[in-house]
């Protein structure tokens, strides 16, 4: 995630290096954690094949962390092979202009410390949980991979232009909550809700959000909630699509959009293209 301030945030910034990495310290997980671990992955996993579009469902059983906390050493060998990223270790989020940086250089940071049992259902800051099985999976997706890179360039674009509040809209209602159109109806691709219980379901089949065909300025103007289920996703038509209409030069964009009202997340406008999502039949 990013566009959030650094102020009191979870997780030990003591003793990392420059550039906010730090070592995974995977022996020190206890074996409560990797219990933890088992069940969080256990309840998601059993709702990907529903919700999931394939890409994620296929990476998922392939890479088949669901035993312990994974190793971030013994993904990076895969990811090296598929893509060419590879994922590093931070103490929890990091300033944007840090965490862009990383995301430039095909480096994906992954948060070390795992949330409290207590926190089972709902955790508002990233933990390993969401980093990795939320985000991971994407990154042997070699399209949607160059696009999560392009973001990262693009991020350091926009902190140059003022335009960071901008981008980070993208970045939510994309790599965070974005939803798909497939053949077999719309299917999740975002992290925020792959690794959650609560809004995988929801997104898919509650009549509550609305679910707007993708439409860029559009979501640079849209503003968004970190704490509820989110009232609006867009829904793009393949990976393609979110990396061709990223492709142009924002800063005309952000020139016209800073003179524009921001939208509310969860209004509706006349020329919105609202897309339908059916509840996935049994067999899916
Ligand atoms: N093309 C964008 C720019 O020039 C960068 C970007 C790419 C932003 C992909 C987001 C996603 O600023
Ligand atoms: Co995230």
């Amino acid at each position: 995630m990013t566009g959030e301030t650094t102020h009191n945030l979870r997780g030990d910034y003591s003793g990392m290096r420059p550039d906010y990495t730090v070592d995974q310290a995977w022996s020190a997980y206890t074996p409560e954690e990797h219990a933890l671990w088992r069940r969080l992955y256990a309840r998601q996993a059993a709702l990907v094949p529903r919700y999931a579009c394939r890409e994620f469902i296929d990476s998922l059983a392939a890479l088949d962390f669901g035993d312990a906390i994974p190793r971030f050493d013994a993904v990076n060998p895969k990811l090296a092979r598929a893509t060419n990223w590879r994922i590093v270790a931070v103490p929890g989020l990091l300033p944007d202009r840090a965490f862009f940086e990383h995301l430039a250089h095909r480096r994906f940071p992954v948060t070390v410390w795992l949330r409290t049992p207590a926190e089972f259902d709902y955790i508002v800051e990233p933990d390993v949980f969401h980093d990795f099985f939320g985000h991971v999976p994407l990154l042997f997706d070699p399209v949607f991979a160059d696009y999560l890179q392009a973001y990262g360039k693009g991020g350091l674009k926009a902190d140059a232009l003022g335009a960071i509040e901008m981008l980070s809209r993208l970045y939510w209602y994309t790599v965070e909550f974005g939803l798909i159109a497939t053949p077999a109806g719309v299917r999740a691709y975002g992290a925020g809700i792959l690794s959650s219980g609560g809004e995988l379901p929801y997104c898919i089949e509650s009549d509550a959000p609305n679910r707007i065909g993708f439409d860029l300025l559009r979501i640079m103007r849209t503003r968004y909630k970190i704490d509820t289920f989110q009232e609006t996703y867009f829904v793009i038509r393949d990976f393609r699509e979110l990396f061709e209409a990223t492709a142009p030069d924002f800063t005309p964009y952000y020139a016209e959009l800073s003179h524009r009202e921001p939208i509310l997340p969860g209004a509706v406008l006349a020329t919105d293209p609202v897309v339908r999502s059916e509840p996935p039949s049994a067999n899916t």
